[in-house]
């Protein structure tokens, strides 16, 4: 565990009575006996100045949650995926088309996508969530409604595609086109904001593996996500996660989707370059 910055450690002891030092664990993540899962990795080059080590946010979960997520039998997520599969297959809008009539198996067709996204769209010319192409795909695609942004619907089926890349590395490209959208993510990740000035950085770079109110803090990865959260018994996006965790900080919120949650989300989907996609996982 590295030093941590006396500065943010008082802000958050002052603002968040309870703070106690424990570190991340060293149990390893095989799910079904056979995805064995990158939950520590080297730090991304881009990270070599702040962190040594990434770490999935799993590590940092009780005993009883961590090992729901090593079966999908015990992992409530999975019902999720079972209903997107559903979805997947259901003919829906005014083409006549289901998910399946243009991409077949989301086994064949989806594997490896989850890992590189968000990622630069050539032809719309702007960084791309899965969530935009899900609902392109659902306007352009097949004449249907596009589901609400971090809702219920698109939340499974992010964790239907996510599921098709299980264990394989987060691979998203910062460089080329995407890097302004990048930067601008990064410095909404150290801009302090709300009552209590933190940044996210102040809570997820320089207190990780610290213990605040009855919650133990990780990076903030997003490798996980959709969550299942024990807490509403319900899937959560990383928008609807971002959502919170600015609120915590009592500051204005911005909207799933909007322009700055998108570079909030490459942005730290690249600060977990190297880790498993682990989508659904379990959180409390
Ligand atoms: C009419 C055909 C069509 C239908 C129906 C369709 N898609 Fe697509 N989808 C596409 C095309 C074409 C692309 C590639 C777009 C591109 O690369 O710019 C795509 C791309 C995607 C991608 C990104 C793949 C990648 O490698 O980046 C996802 C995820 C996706 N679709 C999900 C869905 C889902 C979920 C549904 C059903 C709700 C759906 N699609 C329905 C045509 C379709
Ligand atoms: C006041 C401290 C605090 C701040 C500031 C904060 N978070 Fe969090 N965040 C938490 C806590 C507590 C959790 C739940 C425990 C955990 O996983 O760290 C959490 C969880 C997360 C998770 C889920 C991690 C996982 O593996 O499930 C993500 C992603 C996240 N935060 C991103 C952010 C981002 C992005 C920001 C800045 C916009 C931010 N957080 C600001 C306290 C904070």
């Amino acid at each position: 565990m590295k030093f941590k910055a006396m500065t943010a450690i008082a802000a958050l002891a002052v603002s968040m009575p309870a703070l106690a030092f424990a570190d991340a664990d060293d149990d390893t993540l095989v799910v079904n006996g056979e995805i064995e899962m990158i939950t520590k990795a080297a730090a991304p080059a881009h990270l070599a100045d702040t962190l040594d080590e990434v770490i999935s946010g799993w590590h940092m979960r009780s005993d009883e949650t961590q090992i729901m997520q090593a079966d999908d039998f015990d992992n409530p997520g999975m019902i999720f995926v079972e209903q997107a599969m559903d979805d997947w297959n259901t003919v829906n809008g005014e083409k006549g088309k289901s998910c399946a009539s243009c991409h077949g198996d989301v086994e064949e067709s989806m594997t490896g996508v989850r890992a590189v996204y968000p990622k630069w769209n050539d032809s719309k010319e702007t960084v791309y969530t899965m969530e935009m192409q899900i609902n392109d795909c659902l306007t352009d695609g097949m004449g249907a409604e596009a589901w609400k942004k971090s809702g219920a619907k698109m939340a499974r089926m992010e964790a239907l595609i996510s599921v098709q890349s299980r264990g394989m590395p987060m691979n998203v490209a910062i460089d080329g086109p995407a890097e302004a959208t990048w930067e601008l993510g990064k410095e909404l990740y150290y801009t302090r904001t709300g009552q209590l000035d933190l940044s996210c950085a102040s809570c997820h770079e320089e207190n990780y593996g610290n213990h605040i109110r009855s919650d133990h803090l990780s990076q903030g990865q997003t490798n996980g996500f959709p969550v299942y959260r024990l807490k509403n018994a319900k899937l959560t996006t990383a928008h609807g996660r971002f959502k919170g965790c600015v609120r915590d900080t009592r500051a204005e919120t911005y909207k799933p989707g909007s322009d700055e949650f998108i570079a909030l989300e490459l942005y730290v989907a690249s600060r977990g370059n190297g880790l498993s996609v682990e989508a659904p996982s379990v959180r409390n």
